[in-house]
C-alpha cells in the first residue's frame, strides 16, 4: 500500500518533484534512476502494471453499472469507460494482463528491421506500452489507432508518461481513426487484441485480408477474442465460468447482467472455427492459439 501511495505522489508530481523521492522506498527510487540504457530491463518491471509503467493512472473502480438502470445504453468507449478502463478490463477478461505483457515478448520475435507494429483499437494503449518495452528491433515503430477520442486523448498522456519515465523506446504515433479505413504501411507485426469483436462482422474478412496484405514475411497477427463455442454445453460452461470471473473480482449480479445487455448488440464474438478458416481465407498460412483462459483466446496468424 504504501509503495502504491509514494507511488502515485510522484508520478502525479511535476519532473522536479522526482527529486523529492529521494525519502521513498528503494524500489520505487531504481525505478526513477534508471540509467542511460535501461532497456534490457525494461522487461523486468514487474512492480508496474500495464497502465503505471510511466504516468499517473486512473485507479477508479469499475462502477458503471452498479445501480439499477431505467434503460441500458449500448456500451460505448466514451469519457466514463475510459476513466475505469484499466479496473473493468482487468476485472472483466481473464488473462488480460498476461496477454498484453506477451504480446510484447511475441512481437519481438516477428519485429523486422524499419518496419511498422500496429496497435488496432489501441484505447489506452496497454499493448503499445507492451511494444515498446519488448521490441529492440532497429528502425521499428509504433502506430495505434482507436476511433475513440477520449481513449486517444488519455493513450496520449500515457505515453507520454512512458517516454518520461524511460529512454530509447520505439517512436509511437498515436492516429485517432477507423481502422477500416487506415493506409496500412508495411508493417511486420499487427495487434488486434479484443478488437475484432466490435467490428461488424461483415467487415472483418476484409480487415484481415488489408491486414495480411500490409504483412512482411516474417511478420505476425496477433488476434486476441472472446470466443463463442459451436458446442452449446461448452458454450454454456465456459459462459458460466466467466461469470464466476467476475464474480470473484467484485462485480455484483446487477452489474453483470446491466454490462452483458449494455454490451450484446456491439460486440459479437465468432468461434476459433471461425477465426481460423476466416484468417486462412484471408491469406494467412498459418493460424497458432498461443493463449486460452476459458472464453478468451489469442491467436498468432503468420502470412
Ligand atoms: C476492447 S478495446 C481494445 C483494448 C486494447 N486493445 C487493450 O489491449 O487494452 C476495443 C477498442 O477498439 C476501438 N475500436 C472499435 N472499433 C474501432 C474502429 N473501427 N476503428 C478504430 N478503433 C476501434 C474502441 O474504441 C476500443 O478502444
Amino acid at each position: 500500500m504504501r509503495k502504491d501511495r509514494s507511488l502515485r505522489q510522484l508520478l502525479q508530481g511535476s519532473r522536479s518533484n522526482v527529486g523529492a523521492a529521494a525519502g521513498c522506498d528503494l524500489l520505487i527510487w531504481r525505478f526513477i534512476r534508471q540509467p542511460a540504457h535501461p532497456r534490457a530491463n525494461l522487461a523486468k518491471m514487474p512492480a508496474f502494471s500495464t497502465y503505471t509503467a510511466g504516468t499517473a493512472v486512473s485507479k477508479e473502480s469499475d462502477r458503471l453499472f452498479a445501480q439499477p438502470l431505467a434503460q441500458v445504453p449500448d456500451f460505448a468507449f466514451n469519457e466514463d469507460v475510459v476513466r475505469v478502463f484499466p479496473d473493468m478490463i482487468k476485472r472483466s477478461v481473464p488473462g488480460y494482463p498476461t496477454i498484453v505483457e506477451n504480446l510484447g515478448v511475441l512481437a519481438a520475435q516477428f519485429a523486422q528491421r524499419d518496419s511498422v507494429l500496429y496497435d488496432l483499437g489501441s484505447s489506452l494503449g496497454a499493448v503499445t506500452q507492451a511494444l515498446r518495452r519488448h521490441v529492440r528491433t532497429e528502425g521499428c515503430r509504433v502506430i495505434a489507432v482507436d476511433n475513440s477520442a477520449a481513449m486517444v486523448e488519455r493513450c496520449r498522456e500515457y505515453l507520454n508518461g512512458q517516454d518520461s519515465m524511460f529512454q530509447e523506446l520505439l517512436p509511437v504515433e498515436v492516429i485517432e481513426g477507423d481502422i477500416l479505413a487506415l493506409q496500412f504501411q508495411p508493417a511486420s507485426v499487427v495487434a488486434l487484441n479484443f478488437t475484432l469483436q466490435f467490428i461488424a462482422p461483415d467487415q472483418r474478412a476484409a480487415l484481415l485480408s488489408r491486414i495480411r496484405q500490409s504483412l512482411l514475411p516474417g511478420g505476425a497477427l496477433i488476434l486476441s477474442e472472446k470466443l463463442r463455442f459451436n458446442d452449446a454445453e461448452e458454450h454454456a460452461l465456459l459462459t458460466d465460468l466467466h461469470v464466476a470471473f467476475k464474480r470473484a473480482n467484485g462485480y455484483s449480479e446487477l452489474e453483470i447482467a446491466q454490462k452483458r445487455s449494455a454490451i450484446e448488440n456491439v460486440m459479437k464474438p465468432d468461434s476459433l472455427e471461425e477465426h481460423r478458416e476466416r484468417l486462412l481465407a484471408a491469406g494467412f498460412s498459418k493460424v497458432v492459439p498461443w493463449f486460452q483462459c476459458l472464453n478468451f483466446a489469442s491467436l498468432i496468424a503468420l502470412p
